[in-house]
Order: structure tokens, then sequence, then C-alpha cells
């Protein structure tokens, strides 16, 4: 078959004007082309397998007023939350017990002295409780180099920073514009990261009001160019509660932010093969197997909530969060999905990004 899209599937690595060309395949055909050759990639470099990680999610209280997200700071309807030692530990303890290997501390954004400290606290008794076994990663916004350092010492490994945009003037219309959404201060956060140690993660938002296919394509190159250890993608939803939804007309249809984030997942593993992909939760909202389908597509990662479900309803970041599901229901439908049916979920291992390893040796 004499196809453009198959031609640029066989190089080595893929031009801008390439990559704005896979994103815009239309047919099934040419979209199954990218998908088999993803899969051709996640099966050589990484196998059929899905490493897990408990999330909790630690706070909801959030210094930042991101304009597309459910708990800015702006957002007076939100009742704010933090989860006690006990009740992060009791979660941690669950992870451990089900044999998990690892925890993601996800929070709202704070950088006062109580919350830093709180974080390192939590991650030496997390260590300890699991002789030094669950793995730790945070996502717990943009921090200070010392800080960043502070809580690599204690045992945090893998952290998550999305750019949510790489490019700085779609950054500033989702964002408000000051020193506290500063987006070379994120830049600087990310290579922090790096230099503490990390594994660093980071990702964007697709199918938000105003990005084209070129600002994918850029993002992914950027993520490549900045040599990410693991990517975290998802589809934008819009929440009542923001001020970017007004903007709800000018965003591509449910299913073609679902598409396009698949697509986006596929390329980059095909682009970067040996990273960690997240099936993000959002997936879910936009379609009952979505993350199912993000597996498929090249993912790896999965991240069951394990926060007690008491405090999940004031986590909604977007609309229609799938919040109530409980870890090991949604780990049974992953069991059971024919779909899903030659793929393995690790049990106790770290299940660190290869693409770290490699480069660490
Ligand atoms: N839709 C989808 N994802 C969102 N996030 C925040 N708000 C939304 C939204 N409305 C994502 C951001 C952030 C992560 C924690 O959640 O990418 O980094
Ligand atoms: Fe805070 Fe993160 Fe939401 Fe921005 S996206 S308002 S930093 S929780």
């Amino acid at each position: 078959m004499s196809n453009k899209v198959l031609e640029i599937l066989k190089k080595e690595s893929f031009t801008r004007e390439e990559i704005i060309r896979l994103l815009s395949v239309q047919t099934e055909v040419e979209k199954n082309l990218i998908f088999e050759k993803a899969a051709e990639v996640r099966e050589k470099h990484i196998g059929k397998t899905i490493a897990l990680r408990g999330l909790i999610e630690y706070s909801n209280t959030c210094s930042k007023n991101c304009l597309y997200c459910g708990i800015r700071s702006g957002n007076p309807l939100v009742s704010r939350y933090c989860l006690n030692e006990e009740e992060v530990l009791s979660c941690s303890k669950y992870a451990y017990d089900q044999n998990y290997g690892s925890v993601v501390i996800q929070s709202g954004e704070r950088s006062d002295k109580h919350f830093v400290n709180s974080i390192d606290n939590l991650i030496r008794r997390i260590k300890k409780l699991s002789n030094g076994e669950l793995g730790i990663t945070l996502s717990c916004g943009e921090q200070t180099e010392e800080t960043y350092r502070r809580w690599f010492e204690s045992g945090a490994h893998r952290y998550l920073l999305r750019i949510e945009s790489s490019n700085e003037e779609l950054y500033y219309r989702i964002h408000p514009q000051d020193v506290n959404h500063d987006f070379n201060k994120r830049l600087l956060a990310l290579n922090h990261l790096k230099s503490a140690g990390y594994q660093v993660g980071s990702g964007v938002m697709v199918g938000l009001p105003f990005q084209t296919d070129e600002n994918l394509a850029d993002d992914l190159l950027f993520l490549q160019k900045i040599d990410v250890d693991m990517v975290g993608m998802g589809p934008y939803i819009e929440h009542p509660e923001t001020p970017l939804y007004n903007f709800r007309n000018e965003i591509p249809e449910p299913k073609t932010r679902f598409e396009k984030t698949l697509l986006m997942i596929a390329i980059i593993r095909i682009m970067m093969k040996n990273i960690n992909i997240a099936a993000s939760t959002a997936m879910d909202t936009l379609d009952k197997e979505g993350r199912i389908k993000a597996i498929i597509a090249g993912a790896n990662v999965l991240m069951p909530n394990i926060t007690p479900i008491k405090y999940r309803e004031n986590y909604l970041i977007y609309k229609d969060k799938p919040f109530i599901i409980e870890a090991d229901e949604l780990l049974v439908r992953f069991k059971s999905s024919p779909l899903l049916k030659d793929f393995e979920i690790i049990q106790g291992k770290w299940g660190d990004s290869p693409h770290f390893k490699n480069k660490s040796v």
C-alpha cells in the first residue's frame, strides 16, 4: 500500500510537519496504522504490562487559579479539605497490601512551610510503613528547587508536572497572566525536578479552546526535547464553575477530543518508545472504556483512585469526573475486559520508566 501515513511511520524520527499529518488522519484505516505501530513499539519496549499507582488526592486547596480547573482558588463553591496523616497512611497501607507497588500523592498547589513539611513527613512515613517498598510519585505543583530536593531525599522518586500547553501564547490564554502562573517558572521547575534526580513526567490537555494540531505537534516535540520519563495527557473537559467554560462552544466534540487524545498517546509512544504513559481518568468521562482504550493505544500506567470516598466529590477538576468508582472495581473491570486479555497487571513493583533506567546506566 502506498500511503503517506505508512511512509511517515517507517521513519526513525518525525518532523513537525509529519506529526501534524499524523494528528490529522481522518480514515479508520490510517488511524489503525498509527495504533498498530504504537502497539508494536509498546510490545517491544515495555511489554503488554500495566503498572499501578494508588492515587491519593491529598488536598484540594490550591493557591492557583488556572482558568480551566474546577478546584481553582477562585471557585468559592468548592468545600476545601486536606487529609490527615492517618488517612494518607491508611490509603498507603491499602496500596501496599494490595501489592500496587506505588502511590501517587496529588494535591492542589501550596508552597507554605506547613504544606512542605507535611508532604515531607508523609513521604518518610509511607516509606517506613512499607519497609521502603512502596514507590512514591508526587504531583504537588511548582515548588522551590530546595523543596524538590528535600522531598527526593526523603524518598519520593517520580514527579508529575504537566506543562498543560507548551505554547506560551496558549498557556496564557488558559492561565491568568500573573507571577503565580508564569510559563518560564514552570519550565524552570521541570529543570529543577530533573536535576534533583526525579523521573519526571509532564503532559498537556488535548482539545483546549484555541488549540490547533500545530500546537499539539509542538507539545509532542516539547516532551521529546525535554526528554521526559513519563507522560500524562488527557482530554480537556469543561467545568461550569471556571472562566474557560465561556468557550465551551469552541472546543471539539467529546468524541473528537477523545480520539485526538488516543492519537497523541499513540504518537508519543512511537516517538519516545520506552517512557511510562498514564491512562488518565478523564478518558473515562468521554468514553466508558476510555482508560482501557488508552492502554491499547500505548499507555502503560493506571492510577486507581484510593482517596477516602467522602472527599472525592470535592476534587472535581472537571465536570462528570468518575469519582465514585472503587479501585478494586476498576481493577476487576480491567482484568475482565476482553480488549485487555493479553495484558498483565504488574504486582508489587515500582513500575519505573525504562526510559529513565536506560539513561542512568
Ligand atoms: N479538564 C481536563 N483536565 C484538567 N486538569 C485540570 N483541569 C482540567 C479540566 N478542566 C488537569 C490538568 C492538571 C491535572 C491535575 O488535571 O492537566 O495538571
Ligand atoms: Fe490548582 Fe492544579 Fe487546578 Fe491549577 S490545575 S488550579 S494548579 S489544582
